[in-house]
């Protein structure tokens, strides 16, 4: 089983016991369960949209054996983990995230025994398999919906949000219950003749919320959760966790106000708060169940290795403080940090604060830093300026890799992938980018083919297939073969990061204190952790070259050079550290 790899096992640990004195047999034995049950604290994880990774059979569709392709790359990059966002059979209406079979592989992406053959390879070279769990909603052609929506009295009635609308009368079906929206625009009811009655979802019509007030849906789930464990996946990233619950008085939401007590508008509407819709405290229960449904199945071995990641969109520090529960109940091993990576702009001050916050208010849990997905524009749609686009995803990087806690890395960011839009509405295939259109234009452009080479569909897929989504036309340069072999490469940067994070006792476990606390241009910070060296990062935030002067409490000013972006020079001392524009450097107290 994929989980299981280079771990010292019942028997082989018992053995080793008796083989070696009692001493060192047991601290190897401690040694290797702790880094078995611990591994995700400062793992690299790899976010994979199958769609768009690799196609291995031509029909433009990225797929599993594509992916399994793709593993050596994978390795040598340095990932431990890679998260699929959803594989299940599905209608694609969400790509994946409408659910209609939650223990199989769709057709397009492959079978189980593809998927099987996935985690055994992965497993080979120490990477494991993160599955995307979807708890808030399934697709409306699932079973149970089909079920639920066909009469008042089906057994699946009460696993879905069904309401009578307000003022139903024998020819109309009066309106929604009350004034809650889709997170993808319009009313968050659908009216459902067949029953006449309105049913709720906070995604697309398609994608119905399922009514976690009743206990066979968490039994459903719970199974699920044994069905991937048992197939050796390394975790779950839980999708849209916070929206499990809604109010149950059905009370409306509030407007947004500005500072003036004035109703925000946006795009011609009142734009709502959804404090009656997300982030309810009943998602805690939830997810301390399913954590002891997964710490249960490992209780004979490592508890705890099975990471729960969660796409925890929150308003404050304290709010992802809560996600981790406590610790004899504990939720996620690392809800995701969306305070730091998604700033969207290059404030150093900001910077600054956010990733003490994370250092200091999360109660010594591991912070999950993460810059870029899916369902956002990529990094230099966010944070570029247009001319030093990479020289500023250099910088991203640095604080994803280089900061305390695990990172997650979007696909195609390690080579500095550009967001590439739909031009035309008739090519978009993300739903809300055509309701969107032209204001926004949904989704696609952050999903485009990975950029394997400068071949015709850079090597995504077959020269002559047409790829489900267009290849931007930077891929002739912008590609993973054409920066393998370059030493300044964006992709050669990441590789050093990656490695400096694996290898340098500070980077991999040492704690992160803010350096040069005034500076409003330059963010400075260093890792210290017992018995080993301290390292410094420094990392210009501006298009002008900078100088930076450093003081490490309680050592000198010596420094050797760890890795520091093209061109800059290595500093005399920690007194006199020069920065290019958006450089980086990064270095040994001496
Ligand atoms: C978050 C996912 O990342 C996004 O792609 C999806 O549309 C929604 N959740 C609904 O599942
Ligand atoms: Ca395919």
């Amino acid at each position: 089983m994929h989980w299981t790899k280079g771990i010292i096992s019942g028997s082989l640990a018992l053995a080793l016991a008796t083989a070696l004195p009692v001493a060192r047999a047991q601290s190897a034995a401690s040694q290797a369960a702790s880094s078995e049950q611990n591994w995700w604290r400062n793992a690299v994880i790899y976010e994979v949209y199958p769609r768009s990774f690799q196609d291995s059979n031509g029909d433009g569709i990225g797929d599993l054996n594509g992916i399994t392709d793709r593993l050596d790359y994978l390795k040598e990059l340095g990932v431990d983990a890679i998260w699929l966002t959803p594989i299940y059979p599905s209608p694609q209406v969400d790509f994946g995230y409408d659910i209609s079979d939650y223990e199989n592989i769709d057709p397009q992406y492959g079978t189980l025994a593809d998927f099987n053959r996935l985690t055994a390879e992965a497993d080979k070279r120490h990477i494991r398999i993160i599955m995307d769990m979807v708890m808030n909603h399934t697709s409306d052609k699932h079973p149970w919906f089909i079920q639920s929506r066909s009469s008042k009295d089906n057994p699946y009635r009460d696993w879905y949000m069904w309401h009578d609308g307000k003022g139903e009368t024998a020819t109309s079906p009066g309106a929604p219950p009350n004034n809650w929206e889709s997170a993808f625009g319009g009313s968050a009811w659908q009216w459902d003749p067949t029953t006449r009655q309105y049913y709720y979802h906070k995604f697309y019509i398609q994608q119905p919320d399922l009514n976690w007030n009743n206990p066979k849906v968490h039994e459903a789930f719970r199974n699920i959760i044994n069905f991937w464990l048992q197939r050796g996946v390394g975790g779950f990233r839980f999708d849209a966790i916070t929206t499990l619950f809604e109010d149950p008085q059905m009370r409306d939401e509030d407007p947004v106000l500005d500072k003036n007590g004035k109703p925000v508008m946006l795009f011609g509407k009142v734009e709502l708060k959804d404090d009656r819709t997300d982030n309810l405290p009943q998602v805690h229960d939830v997810m301390q169940e399913m954590r002891a449904t997964a710490d249960k199945f490992d209780s004979d071995k490592f508890p705890g290795a099975r990471v729960f990641i969660g796409e925890t969109y929150l308003p404050n520090i304290g709010e992802l403080a809560k996600q981790y529960g406590a610790p004899d109940k504990p939720e996620f091993q690392l809800p995701m940090d969306t305070q730091i990576g998604f700033i969207n702009k290059l404030d150093v001050a900001t910077f600054r604060s956010r990733i003490n916050d994370a250092e200091t208010k999360l109660n010594g849990n591991t912070p999950l830093l993460v810059f870029d997905n899916h369902d956002n524009p990529r990094l230099d749609a966010r944070y570029g300026d247009g001319v030093h686009n990479t020289d500023i995803e250099r910088v991203i990087s640095t604080i994803l890799f280089a900061s305390r806690g695990a990172s997650l890395s979007y696909y195609g960011d390690e080579i500095g992938m550009k967001t590439t839009p739909p031009t035309r509405k008739e090519d978009v295939k993300d739903p809300v980018g055509i309701t969107g259109w032209p204001r926004f234009k949904g989704r696609d452009g952050e999903r485009t083919p990975m950029q394997w080479d400068a071949a015709a569909n850079a090597g995504f897929t077959s020269p002559t297939a047409t790829p489900w989504l267009p290849v931007p036309p930077t891929y002739t340069t912008v590609n993973v073969k054409a920066e393998q072999s370059e030493q300044d490469s964006l992709l050669t940067w990441y590789k050093a990061l990656i490695q400096l994070k694996k290898t340098n006792p500070a980077f991999a476990h040492g704690e992160n204190v803010m350096l040069d606390t005034d500076n409003t241009k330059v963010l400075s910070w260093m890792r210290q952790t017992a018995g080993a060296p301290t390292v410094v990062v420094s990392v210009n935030f501006t298009a002008d070259p900078q100088s930076v002067n450093l003081t490490v409490p309680g050592s000198g000013s010596g420094v050797k050079t760890l890795l520091k972006t093209p061109g800059a020079q290595d500093p005399a001392s920690l007194n006199a550290i020069q920065l290019g524009p958006f450089g980086v450097y990064i270095g040994e107290v001496q």
